[in-house]
């Protein structure tokens, strides 16, 4: 017999001597009653075989990635706790969700879960770029667009904010995160976690948000996909922790922990980070899932000996939810007789998986409002806003005598393999996006600018096939300004896609070099997923804007920065290495003992092509002095610093304001610098604005220690800002 047909029959059996519980008065159904109590008065109604049921994640359909494809679909019994749907209406999650209401036992609803990670089907810019903005706002704004249309799709939960710091552009996954920096990072995250959640849980329109990949997957060993980290427990604390406890602070609903083994712990082994850190020492109430079959995992990490023993192993380290690989359900019980699991474990896992769905409001409206499609995404304020988060997004590089933005009566030459494609601008993990949806470059281009647009590719994206660029060099021959589309495919980019070159392959850049022979001006479009190599590529061009995958409103974005509708203004959020050979290149890192020339590459140059926080604009910025509200501080006082910036410029634009700091001599040495906070700000043209930082010492100048213990020192630091650095002393 089929296990989970069997699993049914028993509860059927079970169902016939369990108490009735057709009272009116039953605490959990009442909405009015507060949820703690609903929670326990349900839990105690529950049999075993209920509880474990709740604590296991199936899958409707398939994930669409690559290596997740190949799972069946299951069986589902109608008690099952949670599901990752794939379904893109709320008819069938709807289907499923009267199931469970009717024809369960107590009635407890499924949760729905989805990744749902830079937009359900409006798609924005993939996070990294997301993270150039430099407009937590906005992105804000864009994970409640994703939740909305989500929600109305029949999703209740997104495996997303990914808070992974990444410094090694070969892992994939770098696109999916905020980039490298922790405090930009946190921003991003609780941004995010207020996106998706909004004020209230429990609201239309609202998910579930799922912190990822619990704790510090981005460190994955030399870029690769799912192999062990080292990571010490200082780096742990003051690095890969940070935009973790931050999202828990915003309220995030659930985590989900990581793949890889940490310096010899597996995450989904890891008592100390799961339950240690995350419940005991941070509060965090709701739940964990694993991340997919990691749970079984650990046998092939040398964790577990055997299936038994990694369930084992997980749940008595704090992760709550199996995701679909069955295993919490099928040891669990013989692990309580056996007393390795006791049962007040099991109900407090329990507890936190039904207190996330009563906060969802799941038991009172287990419903969604079957809506027809133009009601449900791609609303035209949405594609706005996705237009509005591509472009901010968008990183102006190089600008050569001012060439950009072009004139509108320009005729362009369009060249290279992303000058028409639809697909590579969502990215991967592109929720429910769809190609047909994408504005591509040559359309969006070529509705903005009157002049005439010719489109010649070119070449692919990789290959030996030359015999396009005699087409390519006659268009850029003929025309004022070749627009040459290069970069990365975006399947090139996300899971499982490491690579062990950032390069972008060589026919690209023979295609930019006969371009550039024809003398016409070159402006390069690059688009990728993880920071490429540009060294070569840039003496070739004249202007370059790097566009990451930017998502539906690609081609418009494009359109609207060339033509100087929009005025760029992203900065990286993460370090673009000048070439593969600098990997791991950062800025936030310690100084070395010997200074000047020691320690350099002898080869190459040791900095990078293009540092954290670069990115240009149409609008030229003069930045006033640097100004304290104060030399000295007391360990609990405040004090303010400031800086007057002045657009100098006959164009409105937007300046962002990185705040570091720098603490030179520190009983745990600290990065040469940090940032601490950053400001965007609109300055129309001629005017002034003033950015403030303002300082608590504790929380902006402290540092923690490798248990997590938050101190500051009495002494000296530095407050930098652009090329200024100003002392405070703070005083005890
Ligand atoms: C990924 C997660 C994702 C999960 C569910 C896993 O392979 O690592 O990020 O949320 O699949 O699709």
């Amino acid at each position: 017999m089929h296990s989970s047909l069997k699993f049914t029959f028993t509860f059927l059996a079970v169902a016939l001597v369990a108490a009735s519980c057709s009272s009116d008065d039953i605490v959990y159904k009442d909405a009015s009653a507060p949820v703690e109590k609903r929670v326990e008065d349900l839990l105690k109604r529950m049999t075993l075989e209920e509880k474990l049921l709740q604590l296991n994640q199936y899958t409707l359909g398939m994930n669409n990635i690559e290596n997740n494809l190949g799972e069946a679909v299951r069986e589902i019994p109608a008690e099952i706790g949670s599901l990752i749907y794939f379904g893109d209406d709320a008819i069938l999650r709807n289907k499923m969700q009267h199931r469970a209401m009717e024809e369960s036992r107590l009635g407890i609803p499924i949760l729905f879960g989805h990744d749902v990670i830079h937009g359900y089907r409006t798609i924005f810019p993939v996070p990294l770029a997301q993270a150039c903005s430099w407009n937590p706002e906005l992105v804000r704004q864009g994970c409640a667009v994703a939740a909305q249309e989500s929600y109305s799709c029949g999703v209740d939960w997104t495996f997303s904010p990914m808070v992974d710091i990444a410094r090694d552009p070969r892992w994939g996954r770098v696109m999916e995160g905020y980039g490298e920096d922790p405090y930009a990072a946190s921003v991003y995250c609780q941004a995010a976690v207020r996106g998706y959640q909004g004020d209230d849980l429990g609201a239309e329109n609202t998910i579930a948000a799922c912190l990822k990949h619990y704790v510090g997957y981005g460190a994955s060993e030399a870029g690769r996909d799912y192999v062990p980290a080292e990571i010490s427990d200082q780096t742990l604390w003051d690095t890969y922790l940070p935009p973790f406890e931050a999202g828990v602070k915003a309220g995030a609903a659930t985590l989900m922990s990581a793949f890889h083994n940490i310096s010899g712990t597996p995450a989904s082994g890891n008592h100390y980070i799961l339950t240690e850190v995350l419940k005991d020492k941070w509060g965090h109430d709701g739940f964990v899932v694993s991340d997919w079959d990691a749970v079984v995992q650990l046998k092939n990490q040398g964790m577990a000996a055997d299936d038994k023993e990694a369930a084992e192993i997980a749940f008595n380290a704090g992760i709550e939810m199996d995701m679909v690989d069955d295993l919490y359900k099928k040891y669990i019980p013989q692990l309580l007789e056996e007393g390795k699991v006791k049962m007040s474990q099991v109900d407090e896992a329990v507890r936190r998986v039904l207190r996330i769905k009563f906060r969802l409001g799941l038991f009172d409206k287990p419903y969604i409002e079957e809506k027809p499609e133009s009601e449900r995404y791609l609303l035209p304020e949405s594609l706005d806003l996705a237009e509005r988060l591509a472009t901010e997004s968008m990183v102006l590089l190089k600008n050569d005598d001012g060439l950009l933005p072009l004139d509108i009566r320009s005729r362009i030459a369009l060249i290279g393999p992303l000058s028409s494609v639809r697909r590579d601008h969502n990215g991967n993990w592109y929720g429910r996006g769809k190609e047909t949806d994408v504005i591509p470059f040559n359309e969006g281009i070529a509705e903005e600018f009157s002049g005439r647009l010719t489109v010649a590719e070119g070449c692919d994206f990789e290959g030996d096939d030359r015999s396009g660029f005699a087409r390519a060099v006659a268009a850029a021959r003929e025309s004022d300004v070749a627009v040459v589309c290069i970069g990365h495919k975006s399947r090139w980019s996300g899971e499982n896609c490491s690579r062990s070159t950032i390069e972008i392959p060589q026919i690209q850049l023979d295609l930019v070099r006969a371009i550039k022979a024809t003398g016409t001006k070159v402006v390069l479009l690059v688009s990728c997923g993880r920071p490429v190599d540009l060294h070569l590529f840039e003496p070739e061009a004249d202007a370059i804007l790097l566009t990451w995958h930017p998502g539906t409103m690609a081609g418009r974005a494009v359109a609207g920065i060339l033509s100087g509708r929009s005025n760029p203004s992203g900065k990286l959020a993460i370090t673009f290495p000048y070439t593969t050979g600098q990997i791991p290149i950062y800025y936030n890192r310690r100084n070395s003992g010997r200074r000047g020339t020691q320690g350099i590459y002898k080869d190459i140059t040791s900095n990078p092509m293009y540092q954290f926080g670069y990115g240009l604009s149409y609008s030229t910025f003069e930045y006033g002095p640097l100004t304290l509200s104060s030399e000295n501080v007391s360990r609990n006082g405040s004090l303010q610093a400031s800086v007057t910036v002045t657009n100098t410029s006959s164009r409105d634009g937007q300046e962002t304001v990185h705040w570091f700091i720098c603490d030179p001599v520190s009983r745990i040495t600290r990065p040469v610098k940090e940032l601490k906070y950053f400001e965007k700000q609109l300055i129309p043209a001629g005017e002034s604005r003033t950015f403030t930082f303002d300082i608590e010492p504790m929380r902006d100048l402290g540092f923690v220690d490798r248990t997590g213990r938050r101190y500051l020192d009495s002494g000296e630091y530095h407050i930098i800002v652009g090329t200024q650095q100003a002392t405070i002393t703070v005083t005890d």
